[in-house]
């Protein structure tokens, strides 16, 4: 079993973010997403790992490495277009070989892992097997028609949808899905679409089954799907890890991870909240489902449900920031001198909202 991972595209939905980042390498409980992927195809056992990046991919290469650090083989090869999905199990044949393998979308955040489908694949002998979800808007996502307990058509982001179930990111092939993405035509947006592909599959008399995520599953498409990734992840979490240094006069309550050289002075923290190493919390209120990483400084300040990312420094924000998403080195500071007035300085694609 050998697993092809996906690690490209544009982000352009979570800029201004991806203007500097990989979406991939947009940290999660201040872990970046790809590295939940790539632990739950060590936890299941799979350890040839083909990493499809986008151009020569040099940012993931640095951020994985050979793959040593999870026990894995990792492969990289690079797709020199975006021609779709199918396009990238097209380009890894050669890496792929005979093998049965899982495809992975490497933003896809599933709890549990995948070791479960995995088994299900194995168990029903087929030539492919999908992982679904339900989902409120389906027309976001491939879409299967089932009647009774099979899969009879899979159309992509359908306008009218035929069931209330997405296709996930998490596909296990045998040999037989090069066949389909060697005869598929690219769509009317230019790509060779994977749902097409699985259409190829049902047409042709492959055998096509399925698992229902019961958890809960995420693809981190949107800047709301990160916060709710991060909800979700947070809420997982069991163990308190107090590793900096908590002053007597300040409140940790709930599920807490403090990470080593950060100082928490006279301030409330109510879990599950995570923050790094080397961060300075003072005289401030940070709530459940919150994430700080690395170096963040903040002072007099209130937040919760958001996710900080390095070195940012927020101080003496009176009015509480709530679902917010913060870039590296970024700075939200009061304004002390005259004219008091709201100064932004703010880079392409950012949002902000004020009260
Ligand atoms: C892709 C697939 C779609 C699938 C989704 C799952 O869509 O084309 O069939 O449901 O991933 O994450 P994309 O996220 O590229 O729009």
């Amino acid at each position: 079993m050998k697993a092809l991972l996906t690690t490209g595209g544009h982000g352009t939905r979570l800029r201004p973010l991806t203007h500097t980042l990989n979406k991939h390498l947009i940290p999660i409980a201040n872990k970046p997403i790809i590295h939940y992927a790539l632990e739950y195809l060590a936890e299941s056992g799979i350890n040839e790992v083909g990493v499809v990046t986008k151009d020569e991919g040099l940012d993931i290469k640095e951020a994985l490495g050979s793959g040593e650090q999870w026990g894995l083989n990792l492969t990289y090869i690079p797709q020199t277009s975006p021609r779709g999905l199918a396009d990238v199990v097209k380009i890894s044949e050669d890496f792929i070989g005979d093998s049965p393998f899982v495809f992975y979308l490497g933003d896809n955040i599933v709890v549990g892992g995948i070791k479960r489908f995995l088994d299900a694949f194995k168990k029903s002998e087929s030539n492919c097997h999908l992982v679904l979800s339900k989902v409120k808007e389906p027309q976001r996502f491939g879409v299967p028609e089932i009647r009774g307990d099979e899969i009879v058509c899979i159309e992509e982001k359908p306008d009218k949808p035929k069931s209330d179930f997405a296709v996930t990111g998490i596909y296990f092939y045998d040999k037989s899905i090069f066949e389909a993405v060697n005869s598929i035509k690219p769509s009317s947006r230019g790509e060779l679409e994977i749902s097409d592909a699985h259409q190829y599959l049902l047409d042709n008399g492959k055998k096509v089954t399925y698992s229902e995520i019961t958890g809960w599953w995420k693809d981190t498409g949107k800047p709301e799907d990160l916060l709710e990734a991060n909800r979700l992840v947070l809420d997982k979490m069991t163990e308190d890890e107090i590793l900096g240094d908590v002053s007597s006069d300040s409140e940790v309550v709930g599920t807490v991870k403090i990470g080593k050289n950060t100082i928490i002075k006279n301030s409330r923290i109510r879990g599950p909240v995570i923050i790094g190493e080397g961060c300075k919390i003072e005289k401030s209120f940070i709530g459940p489902y919150t994430s700080i990483h690395d170096g963040t400084s903040i002072y007099k300040s209130a937040l919760e449900f958001s996710i900080i990312l390095r070195n940012c420094n927020i101080s003496n924000v009176r009015q509480r920031m709530d679902g917010s998403i913060i870039g590296d080195s970024v700075e939200i500071v009061r304004r002390t001198e005259r004219p008091l007035t709201n100064r932004f300085m703010i880079a392409d694609h950012s949002r902000v909202e004020i009260v």
